[in-house]
């Protein structure tokens, strides 16, 4: 039986299946990654991006980047990757839940929706000292924005290296992590934690760890390796799920 078919199976038979997101599964919607070629962090530095100091240093540098962001996501669409994963938590009998670093709202435009964002959202902002938050709309012009309730500071709700992520989301992402049967990792370095960590406790708690990526980032942690875009590998793998799981024969190739 080929990989795929195993995988399949995997996936069919699972009653909880975790999905553990990165960049790359946007990749190929057009939003960069962060590192490898052509990423964010080849090109500006994540300590005056993606950090309460560069915020503090500068937050006008830092709101143009992320409004720069939000505009460049104005014009990307949802992949075949992100639509096969939403095609999964309809049709697979196991519950679904994804996990996800991406701040771009992609998996739940695709249709997905038990989403869990352990990042923040792009399209949210939230005050530097109240409880403010707004979901923003176009246009997302330049400029450095205040609190309309106290004046503070507004900043993107997004989490920035050296903060905690937000407690309901990472103990959700840590108990569908501990119970998962399969966990499916696809487009991550798995370098930054506490994600990092995720797939090696699923498989510590006795899930079969599943791999998309192009350039494999889990070492011995996975069962099955598809070292190939997400765009290009999901699509198969989730029809040949629903075919088995739906009692229909799934022939290869
Ligand atoms: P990275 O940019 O570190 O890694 C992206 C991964 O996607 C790499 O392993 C690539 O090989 C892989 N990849 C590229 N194209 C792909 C494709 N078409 N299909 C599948 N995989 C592909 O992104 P993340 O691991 O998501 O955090 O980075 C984690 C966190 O670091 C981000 O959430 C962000 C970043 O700095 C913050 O900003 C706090």
């Amino acid at each position: 039986m080929s990989d795929l078919e195993q995988a399949a199976r995997l996936l069919a038979r699972a009653q909880r299946i975790a999905v553990l997101t990165g960049a790359g599964v946007s990749a190929e919607s057009g939003v960069p990654t962060f590192r490898g070629a052509g990423g964010f962090w080849g090109k500006y530095r994540p300590e005056d991006l993606a950090t309460p100091e560069g915020f503090a240093r500068d937050p006008n540098l830092v709101w143009n980047w992320y409004q720069a962001r939000r505009r460049q996501l104005l014009q990307v669409q949802p992949n075949p990757a992100h639509y096969a994963l939403a095609r999964m938590e309809r049709e697979l009998p196991a519950r679904v839940t994804i996990i996800t670093q991406n701040i771009d709202g992609l998996h739940q435009r695709a249709g997905s929706k038990n989403v869990i964002a352990i990042h923040g959202d792009l399209m949210l902002t939230i005050c530097t000292s109240c409880s403010f938050s707004r979901r923003e709309e176009p246009p997302f012009e330049d400029g450095v924005p205040r609190c309309p309730n106290c004046g503070a500071l507004l900043r993107p709700g997004v989490v920035w290296f050296g903060e905690l992520l937000p407690e309901r989301e990472l103990q959700q992402a840590l108990e569908e992590s501990h119970n998962c049967d399969v966990m499916l990792v696809v487009g991550t370095s798995a370098q930054v934690y506490p994600a990092a960590g995720f797939p090696s406790a699923a498989r510590a708690a006795g899930a079969a760890v599943i791999e998309v990526n192009p350039d494999p980032a889990l070492g011995g942690i996975a069962r099955y390796v598809f070292a190939q875009p997400a765009g290009q590998a999901l699509p198969p793998l989730v029809d040949a799920a629903v075919a088995l799981a739906s009692g229909g024969q799934h022939s290869p190739g």
